[in-house]
């Protein structure tokens, strides 16, 4: 008895010491600190939180909406992911200057590359506004009158909100919509591309190493940000002069050893880990297997095509990318919640729920919550299937599907707004889309159409097909469309929207491809989407009552919110995993696996000759360790997308890595964090300085930096010492 409830006890604690979870950082004192401490850190709560004094997080902005970056110098020299700054080192390629495959590098101020609409977001203060946003709401009847209350309260508080003239405010809900959370931000636009290596380093291995351990990528690229003379953000303008930042991050020297403290400071996207069973196994058994079914299909065509014509490869090169990313996210992360038994586990903690929910005498409120999720995900579930089809076959992955629902919504705003809103947007469309033609190939889109329509109307719920398309000849179908359809050339498209508004919506219901867009369109805009939206409320507020009635009954758990976007502190060690039986990964990999990997001439896997150079040489300066470079290494962080370059920090404060991708086995961490093998993967700083350095020569970078050795005795921390350097605002 006795030594069950010491196993019980030791289960108890053990619990408690596995992480993940991602954390609000004004709320860290407490349990977190606490743990935190315990895992080796030696900095508090407040240096990396402080509203008073500089902290981390005024080192650690938003980078144009989707990744996180950091600054590393006093002049504002920011670091983040290739893939991250992918889109603005295409955009300053040509043939002559083809920076993607060569690399660039500033060497000095003058040469650094403006972006168009490229922003970076700091946040300079966070407050629960909880009372204020739920102010009134309690009393209304139902859940629609409720949201138009909160959304009235969040407008109003957005514009009384005391603030800056540069700042901006945001407001978002925590907790399904039990707590919210305001956000004072200063956004910087003048944004300059300072350095990005070559995609042989910043993309090796590209989609085969994918979410894939071990790897061997330096994907990370320089910015600088530039503000006016005051150090306020302005648009770009030749007399801005770099940015002086509040705080920026010293560099380790040092390196790491496994069981290091790790921090990972960043904006990860979206996750949903309080998903009951019935959730969860939908989306094992329906939604991503259909979704993975129909990208398979895509990508298929795509790389039969790319594989044959150069031409094709770039142009597709970029979208293929995007397209593969998630779904081999999808198939890891229905691998890993069948292995880890994830809809098992969510009932087994559903049947511990109820039972608590009995002894503390809730029945009234929380008793129905588990039957009411099973009626409503039952019912929404074809719903969710059509939705999805239409999504990833009409407005994700075939090309002229998608271009036709903007001309279809063209038609639309014409019925609502009326021939200015019509013609403006018509304008847009026409000016606008010679991007799209620039990389469209209509023989591939005209295959993937083919793949993708016949999965669509074989295997999408038959009740929502329209019916003109019933019993279709899908070769026939395909051949009338991309034999007659204007929307196949530019100069078709531009043809299409010339005219007067009589003229342009006759031509376009005279157009085959206009015609299936439009009833596809209307069929999900009708039959489809109201109902889901209709259910999916309901089923919100049952995820906020559920969440609610957790906090509530379990006080003492390490209940986290929600990614959504914002600022998150997830913590935890550098440590390997044990994938399946007999197998063991290490923590940390080297440059040898580079050249492991190399396959001369390959398009993942291509190793420069300068590299092997350096490779041969083993001239690492100060960043090798024993004779060895070190690349990458994981850790027990709980990220997600959004999480792109996020600094990974040590017990000090100083950078030692930067986050940009998950492990395969772990991939489902977005619904189900396992602490045995769910790992995020970071590069090693040192990797990141020795390319600057001795690959690029790009010294006058690594000259503003400030490089420490955290793990050499007499060293205070290194946070205070910069504190005390750096301008104070
Ligand atoms: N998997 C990483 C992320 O989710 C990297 C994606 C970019 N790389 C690629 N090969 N597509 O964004
Ligand atoms: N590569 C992802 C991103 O772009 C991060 C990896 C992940 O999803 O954890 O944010």
């Amino acid at each position: 008895m006795k030594f069950l409830k010491l196993l019980l006890l030791f289960i108890a604690v053990q619990m408690h010491a596995q992480q993940g979870g991602m954390w609000i950082p004004s709320l860290l004192e407490g349990m977190n600190e606490t743990e935190m401490k315990n895992l080796g850190m030696k900095m508090s709560a407040s240096d990396i939180y402080d509203v008073n004094n500089s902290s981390l997080k005024d080192a650690v902005p938003q980078f144009n909406g989707g990744c996180t970056a950091e600054v590393i110098s006093s002049k504002g020299l920011l670091l983040t992911n290739h893939h991250c700054g992918f889109g603005e080192i295409q955009s300053h390629s040509t043939v002559e200057n083809d920076y993607l495959t060569d690399g660039f590098w500033a060497m000095k101020l003058e040469d650094e590359l403006p972006n168009k609409d490229l922003e970076v977001t700091f946040i300079v203060k966070i407050e629960d506004v909880t009372s204020q946003i739920l102010n009134g709401v309690a009393a209304l009847g139902t859940e629609e009158e409720k949201q138009k209350k909160i959304q009235e309260n969040i407008s109003n508080l957005n514009k009384t909100y005391p603030r800056e003239s540069f700042q901006g405010v945001k407001i978002r809900t925590f907790y399904e919509g039990n707590q919210y959370m305001l956000f004072v931000t200063e956004s910087y636009t003048d944004i300059r591309l300072v350095g990005a290596p070559p995609s042989s380093i910043g993309k090796f291995g590209s989609d085969t190493d994918n979410w894939v351990w071990p790897r061997h990528t330096g994907d990370f690229s320089l910015f600088r940000i530039y503000a006016d003379k005051n150090n306020r953000p302005a648009d770009y303008s030749k007399d801005n002069v770099p940015y002086t930042p509040k705080h920026f991050f010293p560099v380790s020297l040092d390196g790491i050893s496994e069981d290091d403290f790790t921090l990972v400071f960043g904006y990860p996207g979206r996750t949903t880990e309080y998903l009951p069973a019935v959730a969860v196994a939908q989306i094992v058994n329906e939604t991503n297997p259909a979704k993975i079914e129909i990208r398979d299909k895509a990508l298929k065509v795509a790389d039969g095509f790319m594989r044959k014509d150069k031409a094709i490869k770039i142009q597709y090169a970029a979208k293929y990318a995007s397209i593969a990313n998630y779904w081999k996210k999808w198939i890891g992360e229905t691998q890993g919640l069948t292995k880890s038994n994830a809809v098992q586990v969510k009932k087994d903690q559903e049947a511990a729920f109820q039972q608590k929910v009995l002894q503390a005498g809730k029945q009234v409120e929380y008793g129905n919550l588990l039957a009411d999720f099973d009626k409503n995900y039952k019912d929404i579930l074809p719903y969710t299937l059509s939705r999805d089809y239409f999504m990833e076959v009409v407005l994700r992955n075939t090309e002229l599907l998608s271009l036709g629902f903007k001309l279809y919504q063209l038609e639309q705003i014409q019925a609502m707004r009326g021939d200015q809103a019509f013609n403006d947007r018509k304008n847009n469309l026409r000016d606008g889309s010679g991007e799209f033609y620039k990389d469209f190939n209509a023989q591939v889109d005209e295959k993937v159409f083919e793949q993708l329509i016949e999965l669509y109307l074989n295997k999408s719920p038959q009740q929502f097909i329209p019916e003109n398309l019933k019993n279709t000849n899908i070769a026939q179908l395909t051949t009338s469309v991309y034999g007659t359809s204007k929307m196949t050339t530019y100069d078709g498209l531009k043809e299409l929207l010339t005219g007067d508004t009589q003229t342009v919506l006759k031509n376009l219901n005279n157009d085959k491809g206009y015609q299936l867009v439009k009833s596809l369109g209307e069929a999900f805009l009708k039959n489809v989407n109201p109902k889901f939206e209709e259910i999916n409320t309901k089923l919100s507020a049952l995820q906020r009552t559920y969440m609610k009635a957790q906090l509530e009954l379990n006080k003492d758990a390490r209940i986290f919110p929600d990614a959504n976007s914002t600022l998150r502190v997830t913590y935890g060690k550098v440590k390997g995993y044990e994938p399946r039986d007999a197998v063991a990964y290490e923590p940390v990999t080297y440059f040898d696996g580079v050249i492991e990997k190399y396959v001369p001439g390959d398009y993942e896997f291509d190793v420069s000759q300068k590299l092997i150079d350096l490779y041969n040489k083993k001239d690492y300066g100060p960043y090798g360790e024993n004779g060895k470079m070190p690349v990458n290494f994981i850790g027990t962080n709980h990220t997600t997308g959004g999480n792109s370059g996020s600094p990974a920090i040590d017990a000090h404060g100083n950078l030692i890595g930067l986050n940009f991708d998950r492990v395969w086995e772990g991939t489902m961490s977005d619904i189900y964090y396992d602490p045995a093998i769910c790992r995020n993967i970071m590069v090693d700083m040192r990797y990141v300085l020795f390319i600057i350095d001795k690959y690029a020569g790009a010294k006058n970078l690594i000259d503003e930096m400030k490089l420490v050795h955290p793990k050499s005795k007499n060293q205070t921390t290194n946070k205070q010492k910069v504190k005390a350097k750096s301008k104070k605002n």
